[in-house]
């Protein structure tokens, strides 16, 4: 049978009445790519997998949790969400608010959302307005306008977000049989390190798998406040995805990483860019910078020595690199233009 969406697929572990129609793009079912080049780019002895989340219609992890918040949300009458974003929660949101037939609010902050994820908010006609301030000022004032205007918030402070993105833990434990031994990931908001967590629980709790992974999230330098255990107030990071200095899932990324004995740390831009060229050379997956974090934290952990040897590992790629084109051509040389012959292009090709 072909793939029904997170919703069909996995209905009876979600908290949605059976007669809640799904409103779905069919996302979810992404692959877990085996990756032996990287590993071995990473000096990692274990088997790796990337969790491809790219490949969810809107390009990101977002449109498991949207999936079950917007059904939620028509399924008691709403004709309208909103939502604060980075990009991606805002271009998901927009096109199953589109896919639903309902209105969706977005605010995001102003010169600091990727040109793809924006273009994407604008095509499926999003009512967008940017502040001259942060994603985490921009949720404050979602949060407000919600309660004002009874518009909910589908942000992943809506728990039926969290619950639609812990299936891609269920996905991994499907497809491997068992859970992996570290899952990295990175941790913006951290609803996401939240979700895998509440998914492997759950699995664990019906004996579908017989342990648990270590839950390895990454933060960006310029945005650590679960690493440096205070707000911070002006973050900053070339992964503007994960551009957030008050995370509204906190607590409960700190619960996923003591109960599951794992880590939340850093990594530095320019970790992160390397991780991000690395894996994209290296595999052929085309992953968007915050994605990366997750990769850098991989191989800063591989390097110091710190992950035990031939452990199962997943990292998950949380969105595509075309979501963010200017990040990419700013690391590349432009191509140099050759007259239209053959001998011409042939010199330049070096070949
Ligand atoms: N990776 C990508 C590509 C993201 O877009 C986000 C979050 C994260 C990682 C972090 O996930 O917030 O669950 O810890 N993006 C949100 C947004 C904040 O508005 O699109 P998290």
């Amino acid at each position: 049978m072909s793939w029904r969406g997170v919703i069909e697929e996995f209905r009876s572990h979600l908290p949605l009445d059976a007669n809640v129609e799904a409103i779905t793009l069919l996302e979810g079912g992404t692959p877990l790519i085996d990756a032996p080049r990287l590993a071995e780019a990473l000096s990692i002895s274990g088997k790796l997998y990337l969790k491809y989340e790219a490949a969810n219609p809107t390009g990101s992890f977002k449109d498991r949790g949207m999936t079950v918040a917007i059904s939620a949300a028509v399924a008691n009458g709403a004709d309208a969400v909103i939502c604060a974003s980075t990009g991606n929660t805002s271009a998901s949101a927009a096109a199953y608010a589109a896919r639903a037939g309902i209105n969706a609010f977005v605010v995001i902050p102003e010169g600091k959302v990727a040109l793809g994820k924006l273009s994407q908010a604008m095509a499926h006609g999003a009512t967008v307005v940017s502040i001259d301030g942060g994603f985490d000022e921009a949720l404050e004032i979602v949060t407000e306008l919600a309660r004002q205007c009874s518009i909910i918030v589908v942000n992943s402070i809506n728990p039926f977000r969290i619950q639609g993105q812990k299936t891609a833990a269920f996905e991994i434990c499907n497809e491997l049989g068992q859970a992996p031994d570290y899952h990295f990931l990175p941790v913006g908001n951290a609803g996401n390190i939240t979700a895998y967590w509440m998914g492997y629980q759950e699995y664990h709790k019906s004996k579908l798998i017989g342990s648990l992974p270590r839950m390895m999230g990454f933060q960006a330098d310029g945005a650590a406040p679960i690493v440096l255990h205070r707000i911070v107030p002006d973050p900053d990071t070339v992964a503007t995805a994960i551009r957030i200095g008050n995370p509204a899932s906190w607590k409960g990324a700190e619960r996923a990483r003591d109960e599951s004995g794992g880590v939340i740390e850093s990594v530095t831009d320019d970790e992160i860019l390397q991780a991000y060229g690395i894996l994209a050379r290296t595999e052929g997956i085309f992953a968007e910078p915050a994605s990366a974090a997750g990769i850098a934290g991989l191989k800063k952990l591989g390097e110091l020595g710190r992950l035990a040897a031939s452990a199962t590992i997943v990292c998950t790629l949380t969105g595509h690199g075309l979501k963010d084109p200017t990040t990419a051509t700013s690391l590349a040389v432009s191509p140099p233009t050759a007259p239209p012959k053959v001998e011409a292009v042939r010199e330049l090709l070096g070949i």
